[in-house]
């Protein structure tokens, strides 16, 4: 019940405070989702519409940044803190230009470590399994379709003397940012802007095509999984982070000179970075929605669309009290909303930042 309860407050709070979390994190996610979206059997859409909230009628781009929306004060103040264990899923780190993927020394899973491959690995078995209620599998769902997109950014899979980028500064056309946030989120909000009348649902359509042309020779290869028990549901997360690793030492982590990228130096990148590497992060978009669109076929094939959980998660007393303090929560932001209208701008907008600094993390 808890997690129903907090990912309808997360809905409310992602539209009551449309404004200032809009894009930050959000579009990569959402993209990746409604390009998976669109391979979906009809078996598999029935079967996410029925592990997923009735309000998304089985988008599963809706509620793509829901792990993140979670983990921060901002954006899920009234159980933030119940979320933190959740924060280390996201990503893993590599050695400094090691450019592989090593299991063992990165993520070490026999010593509890648990890292972005890890759960997604988790998370298609949970997926998958019966004995899971309604609102584990839900979370699942969740959890993988976000989870699946984090591995196709090369820097969630980034060295691990510079956390991923984070701690690298420097300026993308003479703006602050960090080599992060400038692939999660920068790169991408530019070419929507510039080139899609700031529209996300033209920039998805220019994708899919590029998906049908482009890259309509590799989307066999792309989902191939041979090895081991990840190919049990085609969620090869081992292979797409040696991809990562790869990317990061050719290309993410060198400027515009070719030259190493570092904490000791700012950076200053422009044109030709984003010429160059616009293409990877496409690429990248696309191949995340390719296999997270055959990963939820296969397990649906796999385990039947009717497959229904074995246990009950909540009954109806618990129901009544959600919806209860749901409207309470309800009134409690509406008057928040109505109290932070009345503040001067300045402060919204240092909210404002101080929210695209933590989004940048994981
Ligand atoms: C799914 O949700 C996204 C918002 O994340 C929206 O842009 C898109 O239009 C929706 N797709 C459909 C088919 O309703
Ligand atoms: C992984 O953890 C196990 C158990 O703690 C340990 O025995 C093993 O040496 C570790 N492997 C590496 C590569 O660090
Ligand atoms: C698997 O998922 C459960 C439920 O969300 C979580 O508690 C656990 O830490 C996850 N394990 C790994 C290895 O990700
Ligand atoms: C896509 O396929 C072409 C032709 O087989 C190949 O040259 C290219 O490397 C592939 N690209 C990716 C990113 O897999
Ligand atoms: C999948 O990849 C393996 C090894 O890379 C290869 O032997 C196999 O033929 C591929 N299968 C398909 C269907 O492409
Ligand atoms: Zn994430």
């Amino acid at each position: 019940m808890f997690s129903y309860l907090s990912s309808t407050t997360i809905l409310l709070c992602i539209l009551i405070s449309y404004n200032s979390v809009h894009g930050w994190g959000s579009d990569g996610h959402a993209l990746v989702a409604s390009i998976a979206q669109t391979f979906l059997t009809d078996e598999s859409s029935t079967f996410v519409r029925n592990h997923l909230p009735w309000y998304t009628s089985g988008n599963i781009s809706m509620l793509s940044s829901w792990p993140d929306f979670i983990l921060y004060p901002d954006t899920n103040p009234v159980d933030y803190l119940n979320w933190q264990w959740s924060k280390q899923l996201h990503f893993v780190d590599t050695k400094d230009w090691a450019c592989v993927y090593d299991r063992e020394a990165d993520c070490n899973w026999s010593s509890g470590q648990q890292c972005v491959d890890g759960s997604i690995q988790n998370y298609t078995k949970r997926l998958a399994d019966s004995q899971q209620d309604d609102v584990q599998r839900q979370e699942a769902l969740k959890f993988l379709v976000h989870f699946i997109g984090d591995a196709h950014q090369p820097l969630h899979a980034g060295f691990q003397g510079d956390r991923g980028g984070n701690s690298i500064r420097g300026h993308f056309f003479s703006k602050q940012t960090n080599l992060h946030s400038l692939w999660d989120t920068v790169m991408i909000e530019r070419r929507i802007t510039q080139d899609f009348h700031s529209q996300p649902a033209l920039y998805l359509e220019y994708l899919l095509k590029q998906m049908k042309t482009q890259y309509a020779q590799n989307i066999s290869d792309w989902t191939n999984c041979s090895s081991s028990d990840e190919s049990r549901y085609l969620a090869c997360a081992t292979l797409w982070i040696a991809e990562d690793a790869k990317l990061n030492c050719d290309l993410v982590y060198r400027d515009e000179n070719n030259q190493p990228m570092s904490v000791s130096k700012e950076f200053e990148l422009g044109q030709t970075y984003y010429n160059t590497r616009m293409p990877i992060v496409e690429q990248r978009l696309i191949q995340g929605g390719v296999r997270l669109g055959a990963v939820i076929n296969k397990i649906v094939q796999t385990v039947g669309v009717n497959n229904k959980s074995k246990k009950f998660s909540f009954g109806a007393t618990a129901l009544i009290v959600a919806i209860v303090s749901q409207i309470l929560l309800l009134i409690l932001l509406l008057n928040y909303r109505f109290i932070s209208k009345k503040e001067s701008t300045p402060k919204r907008s240092s909210a404002n930042q101080q929210q695209s600094k933590s989004f940048s993390t994981v």
